[in-house]
């Protein structure tokens, strides 16, 4: 049996302000019964990450999550925020590898397997995003790429580190494009991840490590997505940004 459970994660990006993060919070949390038993992330930018907390502080099931951390822990790194300085503000969960850190801030393997240590070390739980872009896709590249991805950084870790871990596959071509995974082509890259995972661990490692679909999953998709056996929950972008729509994810399963 797996001891895998159900996430919906909301990846706010860079959006809202101060005000607008704490009514969405508040909005989110005031439509979801304390008996909901999916594990609700909510992962705003940081200058958002206190008040957000406070907000969902009573709320059973839901739990804090940042967008980066940096490779080292203090320093002379003006801008930069550490995974001791997110757990320091309750802070239990740290996107890394997500594409639009890959593309944009040039983040590789090496800054991946430095920024999840440092998650590790603090009590951080890491959602380690991969995902393969439309021309890996369309040259039937999607399975060496994914394999890559997951090995380069998951054989830096141990069996225990790694029963920290959530993966999020994350299709590039669907981020933000409107474009979804069909269920069928999300259920073959999420069983071949697990495949992935029992090669560099074992099969019952790979049961248990919780596997998230992003890439405009919305509240129009989500159930067929998540009636897939090896999708264990979302990590939703612009959806996660109103609170019905990402309500209605949650309740998706
Ligand atoms: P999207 O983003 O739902 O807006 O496609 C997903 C993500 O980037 O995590």
């Amino acid at each position: 049996m797996s001891s895998r459970k159900k996430i919906v994660a909301g990846n706010w990006k860079m959006n809202k302000s101060l005000q607008e993060a704490k009514i969405l919070a508040e909005q989110i949390t005031n439509q979801v019964n304390e008996f909901d038993e999916v594990t609700k992330i909510i992962i705003p930018p940081f200058p958002f990450l206190e008040t957000v907390k406070q907000t969902i502080s009573n709320k059973p099931n839901f739990y804090i999550g940042a967008q980066n951390c940096h490779t080292n822990s203090s320093g002379a790194f003006t801008g930069e925020v550490s995974a001791n300085m997110l757990h320091s503000v309750g802070c239990e969960y740290v996107l890394i590898g997500h594409s639009e850190r890959r593309q944009y801030f040039k983040e590789k393997d090496a800054d991946f397997i430095l920024k999840i240590k440092e998650a590790l070390k603090n009590n951080i739980h890491p959602i380690f995003c991969i995902g393969e872009t439309i021309h890996e896709r369309k040259t039937d590249n999607h399975f060496k790429v994914i394999t890559e991805q997951l090995t380069a950084v998951l054989k830096e870790f141990s069996v225990e580190e790694f029963s920290k871990f959530i993966l999020a596959y994350e299709p590039v071509w669907a981020i933000g494009t409107g474009e979804t995974a069909t269920s069928a082509q999300a259920q073959e890259m999420h069983a071949f991840i697990r495949s992935i995972v029992t090669d560099i661990f074992d099969s019952s490692v790979a049961a248990n490590v919780s596997i998230l679909y992003g890439g405009s999953c919305n509240a129009q998709n989500a159930q067929e997505l998540f009636r897939c056996p090896d999708v264990d929950g979302g990590l939703i972008g612009g959806a996660s940004l109103k609170a019905d729509d990402f309500c209605k994810i949650i309740f998706s399963f």
